[in-house]
């Protein structure tokens, strides 16, 4: 493994301008923020075919939140993407590649669509791309069908997402996929009674879902199911009734946010380590990021989940590389967020290579069904039937490795599918 030192993310806010002064000393900001307000807005549907796009250019329109308290999210994706071009290069088969970067302020279902609606109708971007937020992704779907926009989706993961349109890609994960093998995997090793707290929305439903199913298949019992809310969720209120029910673990889903610093601060205010009470999660709860944070607590965790900065191979290491050459020390460590945007970036750039930079939706969509490669996690491939990732899903534990906390894979389950389809 590269020896690499990230920074704590309780800095984040004097991190990112820095990393942001970083990024403009490379001449990577720019790029992304360059605004195409002068052209005149269409209805979606309208728009023309390729040769009408001037300049030479292959336009993507990235979808996200960059601001408020989820601000991270969109982050990750942005650094994972330039990551990827920092490597690549921004051109592409004679064609420059422009990044026009859009915030959600989210997670907002609606302004995420009206953004997404701008990109296609008046910037007449090539790919919508990013959408972190599954209610996001949600929301933009129809605006991909209606204007044949390739989307690619680099984190939102509840199922469904797939199935809301046809120019729909998933190149990140689903819930299903990462939360089923944690059933088996509880019965294993000897854990039979359970409590989940989950989020309460897509991707939190899907977890609790998927990990009931399997865990209940094989014998375990679920004695207790709590969802929280995504906005402000009062962890605390809700540990109390977790410990009064002495499960011998907790299965969790958090969006790998700046919540799972809360929650496991709740956890352990609350005295539920200290009651012996396990931690059994998807790895958005220790996500790489906000784990340098989490620290000491979060010491023994087992996820489940497709990527850890900790994977050993030659592909791994050549991201950490090229994310910590693009975004620089201060942007902190990579998260499963980031790994999914560059393998995103690295599926659109074979797309316009194969099409010789002529871009057309249904051509792009043909090649990316079926799309592999040898990701930083793992061999990756896009499922052709349902446009959905397939790639091989670690258990891991947190350890400190070095100094450093890491999500340190021990067994894997192979290479799923979504088991939601
Ligand atoms: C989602 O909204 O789909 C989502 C967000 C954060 C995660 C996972 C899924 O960590």
């Amino acid at each position: 493994m590269t020896k690499t030192v990230f920074h704590s993310a309780a800095t984040l806010s004097r991190r990112t301008a820095l990393a942001t002064a970083a990024l403009a000393a490379l001449g990577l900001v720019g790029a992304c923020n360059k605004k195409t307000d002068d052209k005149p807005a269409d209805k979606p549907g309208d728009k023309p075919a390729a040769e009408a796009k001037p300049g030479g250019t292959i336009k993507l329109g990235l979808v996200a939140s960059f601001s408020g308290p989820f601000a991270d999210v969109g982050k990750q994706i942005e650094n994972g993407m330039k990551a990827w071009m920092k490597e690549h290069g921004d051109t592409v088969a004679g064609k420059k590649i422009e990044v026009l970067r859009r915030d959600t302020t989210g997670p907002v279902p609606d302004v995420a669509k009206r953004l997404a609606q701008e990109l296609v109708t008046r910037d007449k971007v090539d790919f919508l791309v990013g959408f972190g937020f599954t209610p996001e992704a949600l929301a933009a779907a129809p605006v991909a069908t209606e204007g044949k926009t390739p989307m690619v989706i680099m984190n939102a993961a509840t199922s469904i997402i797939t199935t809301k349109s046809p120019y729909v890609v998933r190149i990140s994960l689903t819930l299903p996929q990462v939360s089923a093998p944690m059933g088996d995997w509880a019965l294993k090793n000897g854990i039979k009674k359970v409590s989940t707290i989950v989020t309460d929305y897509g991707p939190g439903i899907d977890a609790e879902t998927f990990f009931k199913k399997t865990f209940t298949a094989g014998g375990g019992t679920v004695i207790d199911s709590v969802r929280v809310p995504l906005n402000n969720p009062d962890f605390s209120a809700f540990m109390q009734r977790v410990k009064d029910a002495k499960p011998e673990a907790v299965f969790v889903f958090v969006p790998a946010t700046e919540q799972c610093i809360t929650f496991m601060k709740a956890f352990k205010e609350r005295g539920l380590a200290d009651a012996g009470i396990k931690i059994i999660a998807t790895g958005d709860l220790v996500e790489d990021h906000q784990l340098q944070t989490i620290g000491e607590a979060a010491l023994g965790v087992v996820s489940t989940h497709h990527y850890s900065i900790a994977h050993d191979s030659p592909e791994n290491k050549a991201f950490l590389k090229a994310y910590l050459d693009a975004n620089g020390a201060e942007a902190g460590a990579p998260n499963f967020m980031s790994v999914a945007a560059y393998d995103g970036m690295a599926a659109i750039y074979n797309v316009i290579e194969k099409l010789g930079g002529t871009m057309d939706a249904d051509k792009a969509l043909a090649i990316l069904k079926g799309y592999k490669r040898t990701s930083p996690r793992g061999e990756i491939m896009i499922d052709p039937e349902t446009r959905d990732i397939v790639q091989t899903i670690y258990v891991r534990r947190v350890e400190k490795v070095d100094g450093q906390y890491r999500n340190v894979e021990f067994e894997n389950v192979g290479m799923l599918k979504d088991p939601g389809k």
